[in-house]
């Protein structure tokens, strides 16, 4: 099935990283790192164990304080100084352990500390239905939103967190190796729920160790290597072997590699030849029209 997935007329920048660094002691942890992620867009943040990724996102999560560098989000500049901030921008972080209570079934577990109530006390039905609807839009398959989650499958599990962090319509969903302990047929699940996230609008970052998960699903692939940016590239241009070869430092993604654009820039999505994304001498090519995307998960027929 060639179903062309359709694009938005233009990508709104939602949040924008510059000059980010981070220590703790002696380790570097972040050195002058750019980032940023547009609305509708998977941004795929990859490289080796202690590269530096979970720190970044703990950074946007409000887990950790930079050292120096901006954060913009909608073009405003903030202070993510705890979780709480983070949320209250309207950024998800999904940890690898998605904090989820075994005991307590899939509604409780999406309404937890956001419960609706009525005058009778708590709105099991309202909150029954809009779990449901909200699982139908994203595809997702759980059998009964009444068992406890201890019952379901990983897959299941990771449904569920990212059905969770959805509750308040995020503008940002972050991912820390979502697909890490999953099986071929629970990832190509996750994977799916990461495109209807895409197309639901959400900016979506993407922490991963596995090349295929990234490529089959990112729009855009940002490398970081000994805490510094060593490559952004397209998704639909990338192979395998050129983002192994960022990683691991075979190629040189030019230290600094991709100044953000001033946000007057980005606004307006450009025709063909034109890289809304890219700075001076950033290696990132122009950005494709999502028809001419490689075919997703969905067209693949994998999930
Ligand atoms: N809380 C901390 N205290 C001290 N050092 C830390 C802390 N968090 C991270 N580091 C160090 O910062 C560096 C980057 O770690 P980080 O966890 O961000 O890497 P990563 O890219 O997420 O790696 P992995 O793929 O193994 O998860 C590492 O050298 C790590 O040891
Ligand atoms: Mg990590």
């Amino acid at each position: 099935m060639s179903t062309p997935v359709s694009s938005p007329p233009y990508r709104k920048r939602v949040l924008t990283m510059r000059a980010i660094s981070k220590h703790f002691g002696a380790v570097k942890a972040l050195t002058d790192v750019d980032f940023w992620v547009n609305e509708g867009e998977v941004v795929a943040l990859i490289g080796d164990n202690g590269a530096g990724k979970s720190t970044l996102v703990k950074i946007l999560a409000g887990v950790h304080p930079p050292d120096g560098g901006t954060i913009d989000f909608d073009d405003e500049e903030v202070a993510i100084a705890s979780p709480a901030d983070s949320q209250a921008l309207g950024i998800e972080t999904i940890f690898q352990d998605l904090a989820l209570c075994d005991n307590l079934d899939v509604v409780a577990n999406l309404w937890l500390g956001r419960e609706l109530t009525t005058s009778g006390g708590l709105d099991e039905v309202e909150m029954e239905q809009r779990t449901w609807t909200l699982l139908r839009e994203l595809s997702a398959k759980v059998p009964s939103v009444r068992i406890p989650v201890a019952a379901l499958s990983g897959g299941q599990r990771q449904t569920v967190a990212i059905a969770r962090s959805l509750i308040g319509e995020p503008r940002v969903v972050i991912l820390d190796e979502p697909t890490a302990a999953l099986g071929v047929a629970q990832t190509a699940e996750v994977l799916n729920l990461i495109e209807r996230l895409r197309e639901r609008g959400h900016g979506v970052i993407l922490i991963s160790h596995n090349m295929a998960d990234v490529l089959a699903v990112a729009d855009r692939i940002v490398v970081l290597r000994l805490g510094r940016n060593n490559g952004v590239f397209n998704a639909v241009d990338a192979t395998s072997e050129t983002l192994v070869a960022a990683i691991t430092g075979a190629t040189q993604g030019g230290g600094k590699a991709a100044e953000p654009p001033p946000a007057s820039r980005i606004e307006a999505r450009p025709g063909a030849g034109e890289s809304p994304d890219a700075g001076p001498g950033a290696p990132i090519i122009p950005m494709p029209s999502k028809a001419s995307r490689r075919p997703s998960t969905r067209d693949r027929g994998d999930a």
